[in-house]
């Protein structure tokens, strides 16, 4: 069965990435009624910490030395959750800004499944080079401010550069963003801002 892979990376029970992740996933079952949804809550779903023997066992990979067998155990969880990300057919993350870049747990989660031999490889000649195959992907992404009239005045957006870069060095490259904002300040601007971004995200999943 063809999956989609959705990533929640807000912890706010009213919050509006996970709310465009809504519109967006009732408009996708509905065009695709028999797509298996894998979700996966990163603030609640386990993920190791990528320190000690994960650590370490990434310089390994990277040193072609072999695995102790606490590294190789370390190196299995990194492992499942890079595999749920290479079985997924589309991808869907729903994110927050946080000070001007993404949320710890979301950089913890790219930490963790960036990984030689795993996600991508180096090649002595060629460089850096991805290993997973390129998918459809949407990043919703909230964020106080409005940055459709640009980032001026303190509005900095470091997200959508970082996770555009992030994602293509793994190899997924076929990325769309859909900005949600402003979310904080004035209630008509938000729900003006809110309703666009719902009927695009609704537009964009019917044709996922
Ligand atoms: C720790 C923290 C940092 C934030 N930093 C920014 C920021 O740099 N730029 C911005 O526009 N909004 C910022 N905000 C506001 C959030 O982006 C906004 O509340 C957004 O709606 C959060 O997404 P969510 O509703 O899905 O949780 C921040 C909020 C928090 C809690």
């Amino acid at each position: 069965m063809p999956k989609l892979l959705h990533l929640a990376c807000s912890p706010r029970a009213a919050s509006e990435s996970a709310a465009g992740a809504r519109a967006f996933l009732e408009a996708f079952r509905k065009a695709r009624p028999d797509w298996e949804i894998d979700a996966s809550d990163l603030w609640r779903d386990p993920l190791p910490e990528f320190e000690g023997d994960l650590l370490e066992a990434k310089y390994a990979r990277i040193g072609g030395t072999p695995f102790s067998n606490s590294q190789r155990d370390a190196f299995a969880a990194a492992e499942r959750l890079a595999l749920r990300l290479s079985l997924a057919d589309r991808v869907l993350i729903s994110t927050p800004m946080w000070n001007f870049s993404i949320p710890y747990k979301l950089k913890q989660w790219l930490d963790v499944i960036i990984q030689p031999g795993l996600t991508f490889r180096f090649d002595p000649t060629q460089g850096y080079l991805p290993l997973l195959k390129d998918r459809p992907t949407v990043v919703i992404l909230a964020s106080g401010s409005d940055f459709v009239t640009g980032m001026n005045r303190g509005r900095i957006d470091m997200a959508t550069p970082y996770l555009r870069e992030v994602l293509r060095f793994i190899g997924i490259s076929d990325v769309r963003f859909v900005p949600i904002g402003p979310t904080a300040g004035p209630s008509e601007p938000i729900h003006v801002a809110r309703d666009a971004a719902h009927r695009r995200l609704a537009e964009i999943a019917g044709r996922f």
